[in-house]
């Protein structure tokens, strides 16, 4: 990473952060309903170099964006909440609202997580600005609070109603494993990738923004739909205390387009504990049928795949030695993952931005991610 280069060129008393993308294996859009989730973090990364003061500023330069911004911390309830910058001053705010203790500091950001990509550029920036603010405040550094923190920052902050699935896995991912996350306790339990596989990333060259108000639909339907099962089942909290077949009970009671929206979720919250355990046993042909599944399910029912994300999808498939693939991360637009298996990688790697661009007629690039630990300092 040029840019890690240039910020181990920063003067003295400077620490270094860094915090990883994800990739969500399978669980899409199951974690603010309580539901679980398997994804790991990858070699990609945001790097921040943080150096304190004592001024009461926090002043970051981003050497991607070519942008230096600045915001007294007192005023940080009146920051303009726009941009790479609004995440910076959001954990800020959101460490201040904690009761930690955060003086002003000299960030400068780099990374290689590409954004509005489906990696969770902005947790991993959330992350290593949390990581590097806490070394540069002497506050303690508790990754779990850290997450919680995180999404703080996005849902008042920022704006956009994220779950918790991002945070966690950038700041507690594990080199080596995945991780299936109960988004409702927040337990953790590692799921190693077998060294027969591999997770390639396509991204389809197609970028979203995840404030827009189709992301915070989908969980206003989730939120209606809860609502009316609860009419019928009040022990209901949550999408996650669903089945099926208990969805379809109440079938008459929703409006088509909520029904849709709870029926995906519904399945696909148990998909990722299907996978763990497939992973676990090396049933790798079921772990790609549940990808396939759960792509399909995004793609009817909760309406959030693209024509770039589904054709990248059905390329990938077409392939010797894919096992399955959806898109991940919120949909719009993106990347989606493939499970290769690793004798195939190198070829699929290389073939797949070709085959792509011939089906999509729109250029994309695929590349192999490896399982890496979260927020650290360097
Ligand atoms: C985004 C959000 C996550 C999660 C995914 C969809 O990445 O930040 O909380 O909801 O979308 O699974």
């Amino acid at each position: 990473m040029e840019g890690l280069r240039q910020l181990n060129r920063c003067p003295a008393e400077h620490r270094v952060a860094l915090a990883p993308g994800r990739v969500n294996l399978i669980g899409e859009h199951t974690d603010y309903n309580e539901g679980f989730v398997l994804p790991m973090g990858i070699d990609r990364f945001v790097a921040v170099a943080a150096a304190s003061r004592h001024d009461g500023v926090l002043r970051a330069h981003s050497v991607d964006f070519t942008e230096t911004r600045e915001i007294s911390l007192s005023d940080i309830e009146a920051a303009r909440r726009d941009g790479w910058f609004a995440y910076v001053a959001g954990i800020a705010w959101a460490l201040r609202e904690s009761g930690a203790e955060v003086t002003g500091a000299d960030l400068a950001i780099t990374g290689d997580v590409p954004v509005g990509a489906g990696l969770a550029s902005s947790a991993a920036l959330e992350m290593a600005v949390a990581r590097a603010l806490c070394a540069a405040s002497n506050t303690e550094w508790r990754a779990e609070a850290m997450a919680l923190l995180g999404r703080r920052c996005e849902n008042e902050f920022v704006g956009v109603n994220c779950g918790i699935m991002d945070q966690l896995a950038a700041a507690t991912a594990k080199v080596g494993t995945a991780a299936l996350l109960d988004c409702r306790s927040l337990e953790m339990t590692p799921v190693p990738i077998p060294e027969e596989i591999v997770l390639v990333v396509l991204d389809t060259g197609v970028r979203r923004r995840l404030t827009t108000s189709s992301y915070n639909e989908r969980r206003v339907s989730c939120e209606r739909a809860v609502e009316v099962l609860r009419e019928v089942y009040p022990e209901v909290t949550a999408l996650r205390d669903v089945d099926t077949a208990s969805l379809r009970e109440v079938e008459q009671k929703l409006d088509p387009l909520t029904y849709k929206r709870a029926m995906h979720v519904v399945a696909e919250t148990v998909r990722p504990v299907a996978m763990a355990d497939a992973l676990a046993v090396g049933d790798l042909v079921y772990a790609g049928e549940l990808m396939n599944a759960s792509h399909v399910s995004l793609r009817d029912l909760y309406s959030v795949s693209s024509r770039e994300l589904d054709a990248m999808v059905a390329t990938a498939r077409e392939q010797q030695g894919c096992f399955g693939a959806r898109m991940t991360g919120a949909g719009f637009g993106g990347c989606a993952v493939a499970l290769v298996a690793a004798s195939e990688a190198d070829r699929f790697v290389r073939e797949m931005p070709l085959r792509y661009e011939a089906n999509a007629g729109q250029r994309g690039a695929a590349f192999v991610v490896r399982p890496s630990a979260g927020a650290r300092l360097v």
